[in-house]
């Protein structure tokens, strides 16, 4: 959808916002006037709400966007009740808790970490690959040894109650090939991704991944392109969900190329999942979500299914508000 079909399309949610007043969709028309090229943090799920008031925290004394986010994230990696992201994240079928983590700034820098086990920030090693290293992307033993070379705080994973659980599930579920459930418990991730006040993008993205997944298994969140993408030139996205899906179709560079293109941020997100839907015969619990910013602080997010929502911070203050999602595929 271009600009000028979306700006009528805008029209149709207000409306409909006069309706609900307390959905999404009220506070989305915002993005249709513009945010004034102010600062602006959007984060995945609730979670985001803490990890944005860290983020603009960072932004307020000066941070840059790279600093805000990595500091943003953090916040949710350290949180010993999240069990998709960091410290509290649940473990594969082997019981291995292993955390996938990127960054990267609108200068087309970028570091990731994949299958890093027992390292307390994941972004933080992250962020040192990009900045420290020539290189973009470290994995597993690689990773962690790079991770303790550098100084990184370790963390025994998992957790006493998560340990629990997995022993409950390992007793309840014999076949290990059983594709696991995906919900909101299981798959969510922290996706940030921030516009500082002279216009400068970054985002983060770090996860624990699929709840019992394979060992050795890596989703989207630490590709460069499908879980996280920024360009100064245009804006940036980050994605949530079924990260299989969101790496075959290049979820986030998707997204951004789209506004390229001249779609806007919310137009984006919605042809990224519907790209997904187009894709794949058995929909079935595949929830994939988007979140964007383009380079004039418009802003949009968009599900697959309800149920998503997305933390937002600018000048004016935060808010959580719930994604669009359209049933008609
Ligand atoms: N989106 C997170 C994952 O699939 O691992």
């Amino acid at each position: 959808m271009k600009r000028r079909q979306f700006i009528r399309f805008g029209a149709a949610v207000s409306a409909l916002s006069i309706v609900k007043p307390s959905q999404a969709s009220q506070i989305m028309a915002k993005s249709y006037e513009g945010n004034a090229g102010g600062a602006i943090i959007l984060s995945t799920w609730n979670h985001g709400l803490a990890a944005n008031e860290a983020a603009w925290a960072e932004l307020q004394k000066g941070g840059s966007a790279t600093d805000a986010v990595e500091k943003g994230v953090m916040v949710t990696e350290a949180d010993l009740s999240n069990r998709s992201v960091g410290v509290g994240g649940r473990p594969d079928r082997d019981g291995h808790v292993t955390l996938d983590a990127c960054i990267m700034s609108g200068d087309s820098r970028c570091g990731a970490v994949a299958f890093l086990e027992g390292i307390a920030h994941p972004i933080s090693v992250a962020r040192a690959v990009m900045d420290r290293t020539q290189h973009v992307m470290l994995v597993g033993e690689g990773a962690h040894k790079f991770a303790l070379e550098q100084g990184f705080a370790t963390a025994k994973m998992p957790i006493p109650e998560v340990k629990k659980d997995y022993e409950k599930w390992r007793k309840e579920n014999k076949d290990l090939f059983k594709k696991p459930d995906i919900n909101h418990e299981n798959h969510d991730t922290i996706g940030m991704i921030a516009m500082d006040a002279k216009g400068q993008f970054a985002g983060a993205c770090t996860t624990s991944g699929w709840a019992y997944k394979m060992h050795g298994r890596v989703g989207d969140s630490p590709i460069i392109g499908a879980g996280l993408f920024v360009d100064n030139e245009v804006g940036a996205a980050t994605a949530t969900g079924l990260g299989e899906a969101i790496v075959r179709i290049a979820g986030s560079h998707t997204v951004v190329e789209l506004m390229r293109h001249g779609y806007t941020p919310l137009a984006a997100c919605k042809e990224a999942c519907m790209r997904i839907v187009r894709k794949h015969k058995d929909l079935t619990g595949l929830q994939c979500g988007f979140i964007a910013i383009d380079k004039d602080g418009n802003y949009g997010a968009y599900s697959i299914y309800a149920g998503f929502n997305f933390a937002l911070r600018h000048n004016e203050g935060a808010a959580l508000i719930d994604a669009q999602f359209d049933r008609n595929w």
